[in-house]
């Protein structure tokens, strides 16, 4: 015999193809946001070079040209591989791109650990850039 076949349920190849039941992808992707150089530029503790990242998914960001954009899955992940077409307001267009540095899972599971900073039900502040902060927003633990 040669190799094995490997049969899943239907839900079980879906939960595989989401990264597994116990979703390490956003672990995976803390990994290479730290391998990669990512939390040089991006600090969660001081302000760094790049926006702290907390929070930011999901979220509007105002752009150095005046527009707002939505911090949605397409955003994070241009962000990543074509850094430079929509520059965040007040920070200088010095991310590097990462286009042919990750891979399709890697991009993946990078996106995944953003939007897993980004836990804060929607409407709630704790990322940068966000033009205005609705009131009664809860505390977060990070230095703002
Ligand atoms: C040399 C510093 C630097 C490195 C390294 C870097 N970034 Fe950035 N990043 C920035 C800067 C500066 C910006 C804001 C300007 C812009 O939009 O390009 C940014 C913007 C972003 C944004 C959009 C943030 C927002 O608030 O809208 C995301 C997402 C992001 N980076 C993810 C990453 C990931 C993931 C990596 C590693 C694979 C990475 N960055 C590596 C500097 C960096």
């Amino acid at each position: 015999m040669i190799g094995n076949i490997i049969v899943m349920e239907p839900k079980e190849y879906a939960q595989w193809m989401a990264g597994g039941p116990s979703a390490p992808l956003p672990e995976a992707g803390k990994q290479l946001f730290a391998s990669l150089g990512c939390s040089t530029c991006h600090r969660f503790d001081i302000q760094g070079r790049g926006p702290n990242l907390t929070a930011v998914y999901n979220k509007p960001v105002l752009l150095e040209d005046g527009r707002t954009v939505i911090a949605d899955e397409n955003y994070v992940r241009e962000s990543i591989l074509n850094p430079t077409a929509k520059i965040v307001n007040g920070f200088k267009p010095v991310m590097p791109t990462f286009q042919g540095l990750v891979s399709d899972e890697q991009l993946n599971a990078l996106v995944a650990y953003v939007k897993s900073l980004g836990q804060a039900p929607a409407g709630t502040a704790g990322a940068q850039n966000q033009p205005a902060a609705p009131a009664g927003q809860p505390q977060t633990t990070q230095v703002q």
